[in-house]
């Protein structure tokens, strides 16, 4: 994706108390595009799949409880720099410690619950962008 592209996901917590709609607004003030949306409930198999790299991990189980838990928004970003700019952007992973005006110091409640992802590499961001998108959705 030549850089330019990351993906994200509203994740339950925020989507289901009425955040979805600032952190959109808050996502295009930051400069990005959106390529592509969806609104879904993740299964235990698919948020399993997603978070396999962190499957040996204390947090992994309730990370996935929690991801699927209710809907959630994963999207496809776009503009210059996406990966690092999307996780200035969103702030440090526990909200305790994300910087003032970032998504999750205004909409996380905790490091279990912090709001939305942010791919972490180019290829991360390819790579789980076509976990939930076909390619026809990304031209
Ligand atoms: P995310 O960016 O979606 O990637 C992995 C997720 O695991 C992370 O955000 C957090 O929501 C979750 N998580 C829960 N506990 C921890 C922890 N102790 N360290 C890192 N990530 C955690």
């Amino acid at each position: 994706m030549a850089g330019n592209r990351t993906l994200t996901i509203i994740k339950p917590d925020a989507f289901n108390s009425g955040k979805g709609g600032p952190i959109i607004a808050h996502l295009e003030k930051a400069g990005f595009k959106f390529v592509a949306a969806r609104v879904m409930r993740l299964t235990e198999a698919q948020a399993t799949a997603f978070y396999a790299v962190h499957r040996e991990r204390p947090f992994f189980a309730p990370l996935v409880r929690f991801m699927i838990s209710g809907k959630c928004m994963p999207i496809v970003l776009e503009r210059a720099d996406a990966v690092a700019a999307l996780r200035k952007a969103i702030g440090a992973t526990d909200p305790a410690e994300a910087e003032a005006g970032t998504v999750r110091k205004l909409y996380a409640e905790s490091k279990e619950r912090n709001a939305i992802h942010a791919s972490d590499s180019d290829e991360n961001a390819e790579r789980e962008a076509n976990f939930f998108f076909a390619e026809a959705d990304l031209v």
